[in-house]
């Protein structure tokens, strides 16, 4: 018997194909490019699953050019490159890789808070360029971070554990979500719950760790900005559209806010003009799952939700999850 055909989009771990050679024919962009839209939409055409990435809009122009498809499993806990009404609609399956990079997802927000904070980078190009003369009293100044307001924006599951890490730090943790969390979940991690405009009016670090969609597309712009300290920092490691990035700029620009860690951006790959030029944005290239182990452990789950969507015929919870 003729074994499922599917594709996958990009290079992936092996651990990823060794899970899903024994029961896939498999048509496989095996590039660390992201496929081109008409490549992608002719590739699709005879294929019942997509092992797809975030960079791949699985819209209705996808779903009209793949009449056989009935799983899509993304490449990432995020779906908002994933019309999953539409998909719904037509019967296709959607699954995600939630749960496995909420940790290193969590570090990685740490590491750009405490970079931004204490000028990391900032301090390794000054090695770098040769301009380092000797200990100076003023050198390269930051922040401090122990004893200050953490502001969580989207309290899931990263939320979470980016709260959990701030106890080292003797933090203060106020949140933001539209579901207010249990109460032992808040005692367990000194969490306070508080309206949006509280959370930015009083926190020093504002850390966006929401889903994408309309109610959060542009949350944080001028106004919010506007209402942050002037030495508050804004990280974001979530999705870039969730921050109007002219306006983040702007606000960089005229120290409406002290400094910024990004790790999405509004048009990714592009960023927007002057933000390359702040320096006090430390800037990383969406690597906040990027661990060996986590990227691994991705690629192993979205392969076996192709496997349960096509092969052991699960339809049924739809199993996108954030
Ligand atoms: C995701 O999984 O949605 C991240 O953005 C990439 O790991």
């Amino acid at each position: 018997m003729s074994k499922i055909k599917i594709l996958v989009t990009r290079r992936v771990p092996r651990e990823c194909l060794d899970l899903l050679e024994p029961h896939f024919d498999i048509d496989h962009f095996n590039r660390d490019v992201a496929m081109e839209r008409k490549t992608l939409l002719k590739r699709v055409k005879d294929k019942e699953g997509v092992l797809c990435m975030l960079t791949d809009a699985v819209n209705g122009e996808l779903l009209a050019a793949a009449p056989k498809l009935t799983a899509v499993s993304t490449y990432s806990v995020g779906y908002d490159h994933i019309d999953v009404s539409a998909c719904a609609a037509r019967g296709v399956l959607v699954t995600n890789t939630p749960g496995v990079l909420t940790e290193s997802t969590a570090d990685f927000t740490w590491a750009l808070l405490l970079a931004a904070a204490r000028r990391v980078v900032e301090g390794d190009g000054h090695m770098r360029g040769g301009k380092y003369k000797g200990w100076d009293p003023l050198l390269l100044l930051g922040t401090d971070v122990f004893g200050k307001t953490l502001g969580v924006v989207g309290f899931g599951r990263i939320g979470q554990a980016v709260s959990k890490r701030a106890s080292g730090f003797s933090m203060r943790v106020l949140y933001h979500d539209p579901r207010r969390a249990a109460p032992e979940v808040e005692e367990a991690l000194n969490a306070r719950y508080v309206s949006l405009d509280e959370l930015l009016r009083e926190s020093d670090f504002v850390s966006i760790h929401t889903v994408l969609d309309s109610a959060t597309h542009h949350l944080i712009g001028t106004r919010a900005f506007g209402l942050m300290k002037p030495s508050a920092t804004i990280i974001n490691a979530a999705r870039g559209p969730i921050v109007d990035e002219k306006a983040l700029v702007k606000a960089l620009k005229t120290r409406k806010i002290r400094g910024a860690g990004l790790d999405v951006y509004e048009w990714e790959p592009r960023m927007a003009s002057g933000l390359a030029s702040c320096r006090r944005a430390v800037l990383a290239p969406h690597l906040a799952s990027a661990s060996l182990e986590t990227r691994t452990k991705m690629g192993v789950m979205a392969a076996q939700g192709l496997i349960d969507g096509l092969i052991r015929r699960v339809r049924s919870p739809y199993r996108v999850d954030s």
